[in-house]
């Protein structure tokens, strides 16, 4: 993924939080990724399932957010919380930004908390400390930080702390699951050589190249 410019990927993160309407989760949305650009920009997304690349955190991230908008798009009789899907969709992998080390430090991927505490936990923990800098209503904060700790559809060691309780979060989850599971199927379906199987840790199963004479043209 040598061709992704980083800078340009977060900015259009940042051109995102605009769309967000309520003032206070804009502002707080914007400021918690400009403090964790950095990691967001040197980390990967996981430990080798998808985007396990130096800035994958990052990139993951913008594609889950582009996903979701597309989502509400494609739905507007569902009156959906654009804001909550935006902010939510922004950061509800903004945890990993303590769970992993920099990508030039390949020695150690993990390091304290992610295997304790996950990544669901850690996000909303941090999100929730900067939330606690704006006046916001007690129940509408902890819709928002559904978002970030409901964002995984299932209980596992790196999924959800409640099972997903609002449209808005439901659209989070599966924004991240296209992305999670066509970025690694894409990589190894190029790769792949025609009649051959492969099978890639995120989804175990056989991919295949479609057989189609015209799309080998
Ligand atoms: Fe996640
Ligand atoms: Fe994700």
């Amino acid at each position: 993924m040598n061709d992704i410019n980083l800078e340009n990927i977060f900015n259009n993160c940042i051109e995102y939080t605009n769309k967000i309407k309520n003032n206070n989760l804009r502002d707080c949305c914007k400021k918690i990724l400009l403090d964790q650009k950095d990691k967001l920009m040197n980390k990967p997304a996981t430990t080798g399932t998808h985007h396990y690349f130096k800035g994958g955190l990052l990139y993951h991230t913008y594609c889950v957010a582009r996903n979701a908008i597309a989502i509400i798009e494609l739905y507007p009789n569902l009156n959906i919380d654009s804001d909550l899907v935006i902010f939510g969709a922004l950061l509800h992998d903004i945890g990993k930004s303590k769970n992993y080390t920099d990508w030039s430090d390949r020695s150690e991927y993990r390091c304290n908390g992610s295997k304790l505490l996950g990544h669901s936990y850690e996000g909303t923990h941090l999100v929730e400390n900067y939330l606690s800098e704006y006046e916001l209503d007690e129940a509408f904060k902890n819709q928002v930080l559904h978002m970030i700790g409901s964002h995984m559809n299932e209980f596992s060691d790196y999924g959800t702390l409640v099972l997903p309780k609002m449209l808005e979060v439901i659209i989070i989850s599966f924004a991240d699951n296209i992305d999670a599971t066509l970025e690694p199927a894409h990589n190894v379906i190029t790769e792949a050589k025609k009649g051959s199987n492969y099978k890639i840790g995120n989804a175990p199963r056989d991919y295949y190249k479609s057989l189609n004479p015209e799309y080998h043209k």
